[in-house]
Protein backbone atom coordinates (compact mmCIF):
# COMPACT_ATOMS: atom_id res chain seq x y z
CA UNK A 1 0.00 0.00 0.00
CA UNK A 2 3.12 1.74 0.84
CA UNK A 3 4.13 1.67 -2.43
CA UNK A 4 1.45 1.97 -4.12
CA UNK A 5 0.98 5.43 -2.91
CA UNK A 6 4.45 6.55 -3.38
CA UNK A 7 3.90 5.10 -7.17
CA UNK A 8 0.43 7.40 -7.24
CA UNK A 9 2.51 10.08 -5.72
CA UNK A 10 5.38 10.08 -8.13
CA UNK A 11 3.12 9.99 -11.23
CA UNK A 12 1.16 12.87 -10.04
CA UNK A 13 4.83 14.50 -9.62
CA UNK A 14 5.44 13.43 -13.06
CA UNK A 15 1.90 15.18 -14.47
CA UNK A 16 2.60 18.47 -12.87
CA UNK A 17 5.93 18.94 -14.95
CA UNK A 18 3.61 20.37 -17.41
CA UNK A 19 2.59 22.92 -15.87
CA UNK A 20 6.15 24.02 -14.09
CA UNK A 21 6.96 24.50 -17.87
CA UNK A 22 4.40 26.44 -19.18
CA UNK A 23 5.23 29.74 -18.31
CA UNK A 24 8.71 28.55 -19.97
CA UNK A 25 7.39 27.23 -22.94
CA UNK A 26 5.09 30.32 -23.46
CA UNK A 27 5.67 32.05 -26.88
CA UNK A 28 6.07 35.43 -25.70
CA UNK A 29 8.76 33.60 -22.94
CA UNK A 30 12.20 34.61 -24.17
CA UNK A 31 10.58 36.15 -27.61
CA UNK A 32 12.75 39.51 -27.85
CA UNK A 33 15.90 37.42 -27.35
CA UNK A 34 15.25 35.35 -30.40
CA UNK A 35 14.78 32.01 -27.63
CA UNK A 36 12.22 30.24 -29.26
CA UNK A 37 10.56 26.54 -28.55
CA UNK A 38 13.84 24.63 -30.14
CA UNK A 39 16.08 26.57 -28.02
CA UNK A 40 13.77 25.47 -25.17
CA UNK A 41 14.04 22.21 -25.79
CA UNK A 42 18.09 21.85 -25.51
CA UNK A 43 18.50 24.17 -22.39
CA UNK A 44 15.57 21.89 -20.68
CA UNK A 45 17.34 18.61 -22.04
CA UNK A 46 20.85 20.49 -20.82
CA UNK A 47 19.41 21.74 -17.56
CA UNK A 48 18.06 17.61 -17.19
CA UNK A 49 21.68 16.08 -17.59
CA UNK A 50 23.61 18.47 -15.55
CA UNK A 51 21.24 18.15 -12.45
CA UNK A 52 21.81 14.27 -13.15
CA UNK A 53 25.62 14.95 -13.77
CA UNK A 54 26.73 16.95 -11.10
CA UNK A 55 25.52 16.23 -7.44
CA UNK A 56 23.57 19.11 -6.99
CA UNK A 57 21.43 21.14 -3.85
CA UNK A 58 18.76 22.25 -6.30
CA UNK A 59 16.37 20.83 -9.24
CA UNK A 60 16.03 21.35 -12.73
CA UNK A 61 12.67 22.62 -12.05
CA UNK A 62 13.77 25.16 -9.76
CA UNK A 63 16.57 26.14 -12.56
CA UNK A 64 13.71 26.64 -15.45
CA UNK A 65 11.90 28.71 -12.92
CA UNK A 66 14.83 30.93 -12.94
CA UNK A 67 15.62 30.47 -16.50
CA UNK A 68 12.15 31.70 -17.26
CA UNK A 69 12.52 34.63 -14.85
CA UNK A 70 15.96 36.10 -17.10
CA UNK A 71 14.51 35.40 -20.44
CA UNK A 72 11.28 36.89 -19.42
CA UNK A 73 13.49 40.43 -18.37
CA UNK A 74 13.00 43.04 -21.11
CA UNK A 75 16.53 43.80 -22.89
CA UNK A 76 16.33 47.36 -21.88
CA UNK A 77 16.90 46.34 -18.55
CA UNK A 78 20.40 46.62 -17.97
CA UNK A 79 22.89 43.93 -16.14
CA UNK A 80 24.23 40.79 -14.40
CA UNK A 81 23.15 38.00 -13.16
CA UNK A 82 24.21 36.93 -9.96
CA UNK A 83 24.74 33.62 -7.90
CA UNK A 84 25.87 33.72 -4.26
CA UNK A 85 26.20 29.57 -3.68
CA UNK A 86 27.65 27.28 -6.25
CA UNK A 87 28.25 24.17 -4.24
CA UNK A 88 29.94 21.54 -7.27
CA UNK A 89 28.54 24.50 -9.63
CA UNK A 90 25.07 22.54 -10.84
CA UNK A 91 22.60 25.71 -10.79
CA UNK A 92 25.65 28.31 -12.18
CA UNK A 93 26.56 25.78 -15.18
CA UNK A 94 22.66 25.64 -16.00
CA UNK A 95 22.12 29.72 -15.12
CA UNK A 96 25.52 30.52 -17.20
CA UNK A 97 23.70 28.65 -20.18
CA UNK A 98 20.43 31.29 -19.57
CA UNK A 99 22.85 33.58 -19.54
CA UNK A 100 24.77 32.87 -22.78
CA UNK A 101 21.83 32.89 -24.73
CA UNK A 102 20.61 36.50 -23.31
CA UNK A 103 23.78 37.58 -23.36
CA UNK A 104 23.90 38.65 -19.56
CA UNK A 105 27.46 38.45 -17.66
CA UNK A 106 27.48 35.66 -15.10
CA UNK A 107 28.65 36.71 -11.74
CA UNK A 108 29.93 33.75 -9.21
CA UNK A 109 30.35 34.23 -5.52
CA UNK A 110 31.45 31.47 -2.91
CA UNK A 111 34.26 30.94 -0.46
CA UNK A 112 34.85 27.76 -3.04
CA UNK A 113 35.68 26.20 0.63
CA UNK A 114 32.11 25.14 2.07
CA UNK A 115 30.11 27.13 4.96
CA UNK A 116 31.48 29.07 7.21
CA UNK A 117 30.99 28.62 10.92
CA UNK A 118 27.77 29.25 12.22
CA UNK A 119 26.82 31.92 14.34
CA UNK A 120 24.53 30.79 17.20
CA UNK A 121 21.36 31.50 15.10
CA UNK A 122 22.38 29.11 11.75
CA UNK A 123 23.76 26.28 13.88
CA UNK A 124 19.99 25.14 12.98
CA UNK A 125 16.91 26.50 11.30
CA UNK A 126 13.43 25.51 11.73
CA UNK A 127 11.46 24.09 8.53
CA UNK A 128 7.86 24.13 10.12
CA UNK A 129 6.17 23.16 7.06
CA UNK A 130 8.57 19.69 6.57
CA UNK A 131 8.83 19.11 10.18
CA UNK A 132 12.28 19.09 9.92
CA UNK A 133 15.18 20.64 11.89
CA UNK A 134 18.73 21.18 9.69
CA UNK A 135 21.77 21.44 11.22
CA UNK A 136 25.06 22.94 10.03
CA UNK A 137 29.25 23.07 10.30
CA UNK A 138 31.81 24.34 8.98
CA UNK A 139 33.13 23.22 5.90
CA UNK A 140 30.23 21.63 4.53
CA UNK A 141 28.66 21.67 0.90
CA UNK A 142 32.20 22.72 -0.53
CA UNK A 143 32.75 22.91 -3.92
CA UNK A 144 36.36 24.08 -5.14
CA UNK A 145 36.78 26.91 -7.51
CA UNK A 146 38.49 24.24 -9.67
CA UNK A 147 35.53 21.85 -9.17
CA UNK A 148 33.19 24.28 -10.17
CA UNK A 149 35.38 25.81 -13.20
CA UNK A 150 35.15 22.19 -14.31
CA UNK A 151 31.84 21.79 -14.47
CA UNK A 152 30.43 25.02 -16.02
CA UNK A 153 33.17 24.26 -18.48
CA UNK A 154 31.66 20.70 -19.14
CA UNK A 155 27.99 21.61 -18.91
CA UNK A 156 27.49 25.56 -18.97
CA UNK A 157 29.27 28.34 -20.64
CA UNK A 158 32.38 29.53 -19.31
CA UNK A 159 32.55 32.47 -21.20
CA UNK A 160 30.49 34.69 -19.33
CA UNK A 161 30.99 33.96 -16.16
CA UNK A 162 33.47 35.88 -13.27
CA UNK A 163 34.39 33.90 -9.96
CA UNK A 164 34.24 36.27 -6.80
CA UNK A 165 36.14 34.18 -4.14
CA UNK A 166 35.86 34.46 -0.48
CA UNK A 167 33.51 35.04 2.00
CA UNK A 168 30.27 37.22 1.16
CA UNK A 169 31.19 39.80 3.74
CA UNK A 170 34.63 40.28 2.34
CA UNK A 171 33.83 40.21 -1.27
CA UNK A 172 29.88 41.68 -1.99
CA UNK A 173 31.23 45.13 -0.61
CA UNK A 174 33.37 45.64 -3.62
CA UNK A 175 30.95 44.60 -5.97
CA UNK A 176 28.97 47.30 -7.78
CA UNK A 177 27.21 46.17 -11.31
CA UNK A 178 23.87 46.70 -11.55
CA UNK A 179 22.02 43.38 -10.74
CA UNK A 180 19.02 42.21 -13.02
CA UNK A 181 18.53 38.78 -10.98
CA UNK A 182 19.91 37.10 -7.63
CA UNK A 183 19.91 33.83 -7.09
CA UNK A 184 20.93 33.22 -3.27
CA UNK A 185 21.27 29.89 -2.34
CA UNK A 186 23.43 30.25 0.85
CA UNK A 187 22.05 28.68 3.98
CA UNK A 188 22.68 30.72 6.70
CA UNK A 189 20.66 33.80 8.16
CA UNK A 190 24.14 35.86 8.20
CA UNK A 191 25.50 34.86 4.98
CA UNK A 192 21.64 35.76 3.29
CA UNK A 193 21.92 38.74 5.39
CA UNK A 194 25.34 40.09 3.86
CA UNK A 195 24.15 39.17 0.46
CA UNK A 196 21.09 41.34 0.57
CA UNK A 197 22.41 44.01 2.40
CA UNK A 198 25.01 44.67 -0.64
CA UNK A 199 23.15 42.84 -3.36
CA UNK A 200 19.96 44.70 -3.11
CA UNK A 201 20.62 48.51 -3.86
CA UNK A 202 22.19 46.96 -6.99
CA UNK A 203 19.05 45.15 -8.28
CA UNK A 204 17.09 46.84 -10.99
CA UNK A 205 13.41 47.57 -9.99
CA UNK A 206 11.31 45.23 -10.76
CA UNK A 207 14.23 42.30 -10.88
CA UNK A 208 13.64 39.48 -8.95
CA UNK A 209 15.92 37.85 -5.84
CA UNK A 210 15.69 34.93 -5.51
CA UNK A 211 16.23 32.23 -1.96
CA UNK A 212 16.84 28.69 -1.77
CA UNK A 213 15.81 28.35 1.92
CA UNK A 214 12.05 29.96 1.64
CA UNK A 215 11.13 27.02 3.47
CA UNK A 216 13.20 28.10 7.27
CA UNK A 217 11.86 29.95 9.37
CA UNK A 218 15.06 31.79 9.73
CA UNK A 219 15.45 32.77 6.29
CA UNK A 220 11.30 33.57 5.56
CA UNK A 221 11.69 36.24 8.42
CA UNK A 222 14.12 38.39 6.69
CA UNK A 223 12.06 39.56 3.92
CA UNK A 224 9.24 40.53 6.62
CA UNK A 225 11.77 42.07 8.84
CA UNK A 226 10.72 45.79 9.35
CA UNK A 227 13.52 46.78 11.94
CA UNK A 228 16.31 45.00 9.60
CA UNK A 229 15.43 47.02 6.11
CA UNK A 230 14.82 50.27 8.01
CA UNK A 231 18.68 49.83 9.63
CA UNK A 232 20.33 47.82 6.73
CA UNK A 233 18.65 49.08 3.38
CA UNK A 234 16.30 52.21 4.99
CA UNK A 235 13.20 50.57 3.30
CA UNK A 236 10.52 48.46 3.75
CA UNK A 237 10.55 45.13 3.64
CA UNK A 238 9.51 43.39 0.14
CA UNK A 239 7.82 40.14 1.92
CA UNK A 240 8.95 36.61 -0.02
CA UNK A 241 6.46 34.53 -2.03
CA UNK A 242 6.95 30.87 -0.78
CA UNK A 243 7.85 32.12 2.92
CA UNK A 244 7.88 29.38 5.40
CA UNK A 245 7.25 26.19 2.43
CA UNK A 246 8.28 27.41 -0.59
CA UNK A 247 6.97 27.45 -4.34
CA UNK A 248 4.97 24.15 -4.91
CA UNK A 249 6.83 22.08 -7.12
CA UNK A 250 6.98 19.18 -5.30
CA UNK A 251 4.89 17.31 -3.23
CA UNK A 252 5.83 16.76 0.34
CA UNK A 253 4.99 14.41 2.47
CA UNK A 254 2.15 13.01 0.29
CA UNK A 255 -0.35 16.10 1.78
CA UNK A 256 0.81 19.19 -0.44
CA UNK A 257 3.16 20.95 -2.71
CA UNK A 258 6.04 22.60 -1.42
CA UNK A 259 10.36 23.60 -2.27
CA UNK A 260 13.23 25.44 -0.96
CA UNK A 261 12.61 28.14 -3.55
CA UNK A 262 11.13 31.55 -2.65
CA UNK A 263 11.29 35.14 -4.47
CA UNK A 264 10.72 38.49 -3.61
CA UNK A 265 10.98 41.57 -6.34
CA UNK A 266 11.71 44.96 -5.90
CA UNK A 267 9.94 47.63 -6.45
CA UNK A 268 7.47 45.41 -8.50
CA UNK A 269 5.30 47.54 -11.22
CA UNK A 270 1.52 47.43 -9.53
CA UNK A 271 0.29 49.03 -13.06
CA UNK A 272 0.55 45.04 -14.30
CA UNK A 273 -1.55 43.87 -10.80
CA UNK A 274 -4.76 42.65 -11.42
CA UNK A 275 -6.97 44.70 -8.69
CA UNK A 276 -9.20 42.51 -7.06
CA UNK A 277 -12.41 43.86 -4.98
CA UNK A 278 -12.66 41.60 -1.88
CA UNK A 279 -16.41 41.75 -1.54
CA UNK A 280 -16.98 38.26 -0.42
CA UNK A 281 -17.79 35.52 -1.76
CA UNK A 282 -15.47 33.33 -4.16
CA UNK A 283 -16.02 32.33 -7.22
CA UNK A 284 -13.42 30.27 -9.54
CA UNK A 285 -12.89 32.43 -12.50
CA UNK A 286 -11.93 29.52 -14.74
CA UNK A 287 -11.02 31.67 -18.05
CA UNK A 288 -8.31 33.48 -16.29
CA UNK A 289 -6.96 30.15 -14.53
CA UNK A 290 -6.43 29.29 -18.28
CA UNK A 291 -4.62 32.14 -19.17
CA UNK A 292 -0.71 30.78 -18.62
CA UNK A 293 1.21 33.74 -18.38
CA UNK A 294 1.34 37.74 -17.93
CA UNK A 295 1.49 39.87 -21.46
CA UNK A 296 4.50 42.33 -19.27
CA UNK A 297 7.65 41.23 -19.87
CA UNK A 298 8.38 41.50 -16.00
CA UNK A 299 6.35 38.91 -14.07
CA UNK A 300 3.16 40.27 -12.93
CA UNK A 301 0.68 37.70 -10.78
CA UNK A 302 -2.09 36.04 -12.56
CA UNK A 303 -4.70 35.49 -9.78
CA UNK A 304 -6.50 32.88 -10.52
CA UNK A 305 -9.61 33.22 -8.16
CA UNK A 306 -12.12 36.08 -7.42
CA UNK A 307 -13.98 36.97 -5.23
CA UNK A 308 -17.19 38.57 -5.12
CA UNK A 309 -20.98 38.97 -2.83
CA UNK A 310 -21.48 35.68 -1.44
CA UNK A 311 -24.89 33.99 -1.95
C1 LIG B 1 23.66 24.76 -0.53
S1 LIG B 1 25.18 25.19 -1.23
C2 LIG B 1 24.72 25.80 -2.84
C3 LIG B 1 24.08 24.77 -3.72
C4 LIG B 1 24.09 25.07 -5.20
N1 LIG B 1 23.46 26.34 -5.52
C5 LIG B 1 23.42 23.96 -5.99
O1 LIG B 1 22.42 24.23 -6.66
O2 LIG B 1 23.91 22.83 -5.95
C6 LIG B 1 25.61 26.62 -0.32
C7 LIG B 1 26.86 27.32 -0.81
O3 LIG B 1 26.93 28.59 -0.16
C8 LIG B 1 28.29 28.89 0.15
N2 LIG B 1 28.28 29.86 1.26
C9 LIG B 1 27.41 29.92 2.29
N3 LIG B 1 27.69 30.97 3.09
C10 LIG B 1 28.75 31.59 2.54
C11 LIG B 1 29.47 32.78 2.87
N4 LIG B 1 29.16 33.51 3.97
N5 LIG B 1 30.46 33.17 2.06
C12 LIG B 1 30.77 32.46 0.93
N6 LIG B 1 30.14 31.33 0.58
C13 LIG B 1 29.12 30.91 1.37
C14 LIG B 1 28.92 27.54 0.46
O4 LIG B 1 30.30 27.55 0.24
C15 LIG B 1 28.16 26.61 -0.51
O5 LIG B 1 28.89 26.46 -1.72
Amino acid sequence: MHLLFRLYRLVIQILCIPIFLSDYFNRETGKEYGIGTWTKLILLYKMIRNNMKIISGSSFIEHIHMATAIIKLPKSVEGVVVECGSYKGVSAANLSLVCALCDRKFEIFDSFEGLPEPSAQDKSHVLLSAGELHTYTKGTWCGTLDEVRANIIKYGNINICHFNKGYFVDTLPHFKKKTVFAWLDVDYRSSLEDCVQYLWPLLQDGCSLYTHEAAHSEIASLFFSEEWWKNKLNTIPPGLVGAGCGIGFKILSGSYFSSSMGYTIKNPDKINFNEVPQIGGIKINLQSSMRLTSTSALRSPELKISKRDSV
